[in-house]
């Protein structure tokens, strides 16, 4: 039996997402899961999954309710989850990073971090690199390294997972994937939505935190990690090649604001940005010299996450992660494969990705996970553009609600 606990069972993501995503799993057939939420407050069970349309949960979900910060409710947490020698536990902190530090302490004072436990996390890992490191450092405290599960659920995208995976069996690929062919990188992730209420978590981010740090920096190291022999390799490649870049020239960084949001987040000096562009490079033999930009915003003309590289022949090279997964691959790079390129295309079966997450860590496979050196290298190379922004609002660009990446930049 697998046995779920959910601190923030009743929260926005748990809504929208992982009560859907375990739904899912549930209804195609993986019924030995057990959910328990964890809240401060009584909760309607059924009425909660219903509003996530995660009906299907309702005979496997129930809530212990429990004051967070007191040890001795976790003592009461673990007499209720009741976990039996041949069970496993996953523990899942959908929780803000302050929270969740006091729940890891507590977790582990209350002995619940043995062997069969894993614990999975969710981003923001910190708000720069001493708050991430302090964040992380403190989970090593009571789980090890093998049992924390760092999500970025963008590594979980099929077009993501399906890079990764051309990345290990297509050679030809490893013909055109440098800087003999490519001209330019850049990854964008255009949103139409704007902020949906998440004024004070917004306030306190912005798009380089919120995009860029986490989620744009990982699908970058996805393409510029060197070929990986088995997935199981993909981590560590991942790291080394954010390693490789270099930290970031706060002068060839770019930010906007949508006309409306000092408004909607009723703070009329707020320089928070909702757009941000920046240019990196990395320092590694394959791909030096070529500029790397990524790109997003709020608010813009439309959903749109992709993964595009202009090769100097002028043709581009483009993954579309959504909507609309697909590729667009330059005939001249089909004529000379092997093949395997076709299988980047997606598939109907795929999952959506927080329900590869739950499978992933149901099933141990890391290589979708997040280390510790992943996150902190990548707060390290965008720290300088973080420190100018803080200072003052110079260069930060209004633009209209419903503008093109192209028309801001
Ligand atoms: C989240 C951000 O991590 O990713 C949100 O906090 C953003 O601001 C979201 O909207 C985008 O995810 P997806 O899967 O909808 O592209």
């Amino acid at each position: 039996m697998t046995k779920l606990v959910l601190f923030g069972i009743t929260g926005d993501l748990s809504r929208r997402k992982l009560l859907p995503a375990l739904n899912n799993i549930f209804e195609n057939g993986r019924t030995d899961l057990e959910i328990i939420g964890v809240s401060r407050r009584e909760v309607d069970v059924a009425a909660l999954l219903g509003e996530a349309g995660a009906s299907a949960l309702s005979n496997i979900t129930r809530v212990f309710t429990m004051d967070l910060s007191n040890g001795e409710d976790y003592l009461g947490l673990k007499k209720d989850i009741n976990l039996q020698n041949d069970d496993h536990l996953i523990i899942y902190l959908s929780v803000p990073p302050d929270a969740a530090l006091e729940i890891v302490e507590l977790l582990g004072k209350a002995g619940l971090n043995t062997q069969n436990v894993k614990l999975m996390i969710e981003k923001p890992f910190g708000s720069d690199f001493d708050s991430a490191k302090e964040f992380l450092d403190s989970m090593t405290r009571y789980y090890n390294e093998s049992q924390i599960y760092r999500i970025d659920h963008y590594l979980a995208k099929e077009m993501a997972q399906n890079l990764a995976a051309i990345r290990i069996d297509d050679s030809f690929l490893d013909n055109i994937w440098n800087n003999h062919s490519v001209k330019e990188v850049k990854i964008i992730a255009s949103e139409e939505i704007g902020i949906e209420g998440r004024n004070t978590f917004y306030e306190q981010t912005g798009a380089l935190r919120d995009l860029i740090q986490g989620h744009l920096m990982e699908l970058l190291a996805l393409v510029l990690m060197d070929k990986p022999k088995s997935l199981e390799d993909v981590p560590k490649l991942r790291s080394a090649a954010l390693n490789n870049i270099k930290i970031a020239n706060p002068s060839k960084a770019m930010r906007g604001q949508y006309e409306t949001y000092k408004e909607e987040v009723q703070n009329t000096s707020s320089n928070t940005e909702t757009f941000a562009c920046v240019e990196l490079e990395s320092e590694s033999n394959l791909w030096q010299g070529v500029p790397i930009h990524l790109i997003t915003g709020k608010a813009l003309d439309k959903k749109l996450t992709q993964i595009h590289l202009t090769l100097k022949s002028g043709k581009d090279f483009v993954i579309r992660i959504q909507p609309n997964e697909g590729v667009e691959i330059p005939q001249e790079i089909k004529d000379f494969d092997d093949g395997n390129l076709e299988d980047i295309a997606p598939s109907s079966q795929f999952k959506e990705a927080y329900e590869q997450v739950f499978l992933a860590a149901i099933n141990g496979q890391k290589s979708l996970f997040v280390t510790s050196g992943e996150i902190l290298q990548s707060w390290k190379i965008l720290a300088p553009i973080q420190e100018a922004w803080a200072k003052d609002a110079a260069g930060l660009k209004i633009y209209k609600e419903g503008s093109t990446i192209d028309y801001i930049l």
